[in-house]
């Protein structure tokens, strides 16, 4: 594996180009503010009558309508919902100039065909493994986010250099950029998502918190041993790996963790993990992500709803409430 840092990147292909950055939410604003302050001239493209053309403004950023900010741009990053790509993409298209660049932060829409993109476009990915919360904060620090990247489409034979320039630019270089696909960052990205650290660590977490509950133990106790230790975990591993996560912690935590893990992660957890795996390759979930979208999110505003009453959040609301206490 490759993996590119500042000094082999050149930032010439992106030097003098204009870049617009469509949509201004968790990557649009990190990507745009980072771009600007590496020295690219960015215009972030937002939907008429859009909230957040007064934030766009605020931080010294040029706004304009969609149909404008892609009309004279020499790259086009799609930062808005994956599942509206395709309506996105249908709309901007005919306003883009011959040879313009498009860019991704995700491989979805492009693996699963909600992009097809017209023959004399450059296609790219730069995809940071990271919120873009973190992605601006890092950059602000002079650190960066490791960042996927790939070209899907090479019709001016510089697609390559455009994208590392981008990933250079927001400030992946600094971590480093590892060459991947679309279809290989889609497919990895959308597994984790459900079956590993979004979908199945809060459910176990979940899982933990009401056994012991079930059990007598207190909600505040429940919570601070199941849920309050997962940056611990999570700060370790990311210094030392797994192993080394597990030289530091006791023998006692050590031998039940070796013991218990296995016992609850078996195979039949694996199969269903390869089940996501082959349901996510097949599009399945990309399917029901456009059906989510057609439906006005009824699935996803339910369970947010049904989320935010359960005993869990309730225990995490008053355990803050005493931390805001004592720091007040
Ligand atoms: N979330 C992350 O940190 C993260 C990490 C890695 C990759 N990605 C990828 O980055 C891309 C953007 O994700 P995100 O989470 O940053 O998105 P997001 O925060 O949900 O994007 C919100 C922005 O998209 C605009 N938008 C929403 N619907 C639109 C429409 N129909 N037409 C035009 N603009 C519309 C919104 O406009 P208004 O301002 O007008 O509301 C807003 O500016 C996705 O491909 C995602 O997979 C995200």
């Amino acid at each position: 594996m490759e993996m590119l840092r500042d000094a082999d990147i050149d930032l010439t292909p992106l030097v003098g180009k204009r870049v617009a950055i469509l949509g201004y939410g968790n990557q649009g604003r990190a990507q745009a503010l980072n771009l600007h302050d590496s020295g690219i001239d960015v215009v972030v493209g937002l939907r008429g009558g859009s909230g957040s053309s007064f934030e766009v403004e605020a931080a010294g950023l040029e706004a304009a309508l969609i149909e404008d900010a892609v009309a004279d741009a020499d790259v086009v990053m799609i930062l808005a919902p994956d599942e509206i790509h395709d309506s996105l993409y249908a709309e901007i298209e005919p306003r883009l100039r011959h040879g313009t660049a498009v860019g991704f932060s995700h491989g979805l829409s492009v693996r699963f065909g909600f992009v097809r993109s017209r023959p004399d476009l450059d296609v790219f990915l730069i995809a940071p493994k990271g919120p873009g919360t973190a992605l601006r904060s890092l950059y602000q620090q002079g650190k960066g986010m490791i960042a996927l990247w790939a070209v899907d489409q090479d019709a001016s034979g510089n697609a390559a250099g455009i994208a590392l320039a981008y990933g250079r630019a927001i400030g992946c270089g600094r971590a480093g950029l590892i060459h991947s696909s679309f279809a290989e960052e889609a497919e990895a990205d959308l597994f984790n998502e459900q079956a590993v650290v979004w979908g199945a660590v809060p459910e176990i977490l979940s899982a933990g918190f009401e056994t012991l509950v079930a059990g007598g133990i207190s909600p505040e106790v429940a919570y601070l041993e199941c849920i309050g230790e997962l940056k611990l975990i999570a700060e370790l591993i990311e210094a030392r790996g797994i192993a080394g996560m597990r030289e530091v912690i006791s023998n006692t935590a050590e031998l039940g963790a070796f013991l218990g893990g296995k016992r609850i992660v078996d195979d039949a957890i694996r199969a269903r993990m390869s089940e996501i795996l082959a349901e996510v390759r097949a599009g399945r979930f990309a399917g029901e992500l456009k059906d989510e979208e057609k439906s006005g999110y009824a699935r996803l505003e339910a369970a947010r709803s049904k989320a935010r009453l359960t005993q869990i959040e309730e225990t995490f609301r008053r355990l803050q409430s005493v931390a805001d206490q004592s720091a007040g």
